[in-house]
């Protein structure tokens, strides 16, 4: 089979070792003559495998002593409902960043379960000649005034992500699903981190959260035990089964990104990989970004066919040159190149080679 190369937002592509590993693996886990799928999550394996994987966490992302690493189920919007039950309680309020769509979404939940009346919502984007700019508030207040501020760093959708960090005096909730280890980030600006695995980290199901333990002490609201914080933290994200085959993947692309020299090393081929892309759709008026420079994603390149009616023939040829999930998210249209960790230069290359050779033959 010719090369693929797959640029869906998620679930996306994984490092091909990782499933080459797991492939050879599949019917023999560690000699048990069984898969990882069929044995126990309380068995000496899998317990070693989970170690591991939290050490291998703590060692890419430099995470300090007090925070603890959870392996939970439910992808990012479980942790949307999780952070809201767990630190809302009944009459605290929290600040929401709005900055593309799964910001909103997040913002929308947390209204959905405790009511207007304790959520505040910012927009942070707005129009600078043409394009979306994202601008941070001053954020200050009482330190009681929010339980936490929430924002999300890589707007998978819009193709915004904010780099700069949040300078707040309540802790700072991340929803990183589609930027966590792509750079290095300093956890220790963050009351909590979350991402949903399906991007950079493994197969859909599971998520990843990183708490600092003081807000362990926040009043909650009788989470649902599965997406209760303090409950996964004293049974080391087992007090049901977790799933196990998505875990010990997560766990290989763990293994697979110290190989590759870590978070830093990734994050200057992420840079590369990006540069290429926004470089050709810069270079060609056939084709357009609407994010200000600042803001443009690294992980989800969103552009536009300046001839939309072409948009059906440019997916159509893309796929028959092996450059597939190329199609923008149904609320905004267009296209989008996800860009994740696993994604390799030479991809981004086939794919930029093919936007020049398509520009030359629809351009007039
Ligand atoms: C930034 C972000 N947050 C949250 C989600 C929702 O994740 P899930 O579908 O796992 O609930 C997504 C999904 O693509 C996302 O990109």
């Amino acid at each position: 089979m010719s090369t693929v190369y797959n640029f869906c937002a998620g679930p996306a592509m994984l490092p091909p070792p990782v499933m080459a590993k797991a492939q050879t693996e599949l019917l023999d886990w560690q000699g048990q003559g069984v898969s990882v799928m069929e044995v126990s999550h309380r068995g000496a394996p899998f317990i070693e495998l989970a170690k591991t994987s939290e050490a291998d966490v703590r060692e890419l992302m430099n995470i300090p002593d007090n925070y603890h690493v959870l392996f939970m189920h439910g992808g990012g919007r479980g942790q949307f409902a999780a952070i809201v039950n767990n630190f809302l309680g009944n009459n605290g309020r929290a600040l929401y960043l709005v900055s593309g769509q799964w910001s909103r979404s997040a913002a929308a939940e947390a209204c959905r379960l405790v009511g207007d009346a304790q959520v505040d919502t910012m927009d942070i984007v707005s129009k600078v000649n043409g394009l979306n700019q994202v601008t941070l508030p001053a954020l200050t207040g009482a330190a009681d005034k929010y339980r936490y501020v929430h924002y999300c760093p890589n707007e998978t959708v819009d193709g915004i992500e904010i780099f700069d960090e949040i300078d707040a005096p309540w802790p700072v909730i991340a929803d990183m699903s589609s930027t966590i280890m792509s750079r290095p980030v300093d956890v220790s600006k963050f009351g909590l981190i979350y991402a949903g695995a399906q991007k950079n980290i493994g197969p859909s199901g599971l998520s990843i959260v990183i708490v600092r333990d003081d807000l362990l002490q926040l009043p909650s609201v009788n989470p649902s035990s599965i997406m209760d914080y303090r409950i996964a933290v004293k049974h080391d994200s087992m007090f049901n089964t977790p799933p196990t085959f998505a875990w010990y993947l997560a766990a290989e692309v763990f293994k697979w990104l110290k190989s590759m020299g870590g978070i830093a090393a990734i994050e200057s081929r992420n840079k590369q990989k990006a540069a290429l892309l926004y470089q050709c759709i810069d270079q060609l008026p056939f084709y357009k970004n609407g994010v200000a420079l600042p803001n443009r994603s690294r992980m989800n390149v969103t552009f536009q066919l300046a001839d939309e009616a072409l948009n059906k023939a440019f997916l159509t040829a893309a796929e028959t040159h092996g450059l597939v999930a190329l199609k923008g998210h149904r609320s905004v249209g267009g296209m989008r190149a996800s860009l994740y960790n696993a994604m390799p230069l030479e991809g981004v290359q086939a794919l930029v080679d093919f936007m020049q050779a398509f520009a030359a033959k629809h351009s007039a």
